[in-house]
């Protein structure tokens, strides 16, 4: 999995291996309570298929790949740096794709399991966010073209889109979801019965606070 040294990605690696997986991670920043190498800054994407080929070498079943890494690369239109527009693409896209054609033939093998951690911001785009709206979004179109072509060869897709996360270990809101529950999804839905797939899964916290704007004023405001 990528993204697992911290946030939601630490609370998924968690969670799967007390499912009982054995779980390899590629990071750029290694996690305290994990040993795995330091193996790949995603923003090298040539890197990335590499250190999943690397890391590949000596996994005898590959059932789950579950890409969550990201960088928000937010800023306005009118004012965003090229070089974290690059980033974003890097990180949020191309290498989750160069790490899924890596990683295809030890999936199809073992007749496994592709999680692409998706967002809200994907399908509600929003000032400040191109860069992450454009890259979530694209990855619905990832997930929906794995969903297609590799079916046929066993290796199931989901695509995750959460809303808000309490990702960060001193945030302490209650209208997000705990990393620990958004991984608990994770673990259920890489164990849905194996002649089904979830395809797509849209998650939300279930406390919501009051909005600025609601009701028919809300409408003014997009
Ligand atoms: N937090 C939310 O409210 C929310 C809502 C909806 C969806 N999501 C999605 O859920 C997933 C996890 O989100 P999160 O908020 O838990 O993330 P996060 O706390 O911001 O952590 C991001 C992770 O990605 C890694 N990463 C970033 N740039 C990298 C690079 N160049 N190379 C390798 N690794 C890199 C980070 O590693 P470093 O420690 O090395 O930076 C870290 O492990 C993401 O896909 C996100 O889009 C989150």
């Amino acid at each position: 999995m990528t993204g697992a040294n911290r946030g939601t990605g630490r609370a998924i690696r968690q969670r799967l291996t007390a499912d009982g997986f054995t779980v390899r991670c590629l990071n750029r920043h290694s996690c305290e309570d994990h040993t795995d190498r330091i193996v790949a800054d995603l923003t090298d994407t040539r890197a990335a298929f590499d250190a999943t080929r690397a890391v590949l070498a000596d996994v005898p079943a590959l059932d789950l790949l579950v890409l969550n890494a990201v960088t928000r690369g937010l800023g306005r239109v009118a004012e965003l740096d090229p070089a974290v527009w690059d980033e974003a693409l890097a990180v949020n896209l191309t290498a989750n794709v160069r790490v899924v054609q890596a990683a295809l033939p030890a999936l199809r093998a073992a007749g496994g399991h592709i999680v692409l951690m998706g967002s809200h911001a994907g399908d509600r785009p929003f000032e400040g966010g191109l860069a992450y709206c454009a890259t979530k979004a694209a990855l619905r179109s990832v997930a929906e073209v794995l969903l297609m072509e590799e079916r046929p060869n066993g290796v199931r897709t989901t695509l995750l889109n959460p809303g808000a996360i309490r990702n960060f270990d001193d945030d302490f809101s209650e209208n997000k979801m705990s990393v620990e529950s958004v991984a608990s999804v994770v673990s259920w839905v890489v164990s849905a019965p194996a002649d089904t797939v979830l395809g797509e899964v849209e998650l939300r916290p279930a406390r919501l606070g009051v909005p600025p704007a609601v009701g028919l004023e809300r409408l003014q405001h997009v």
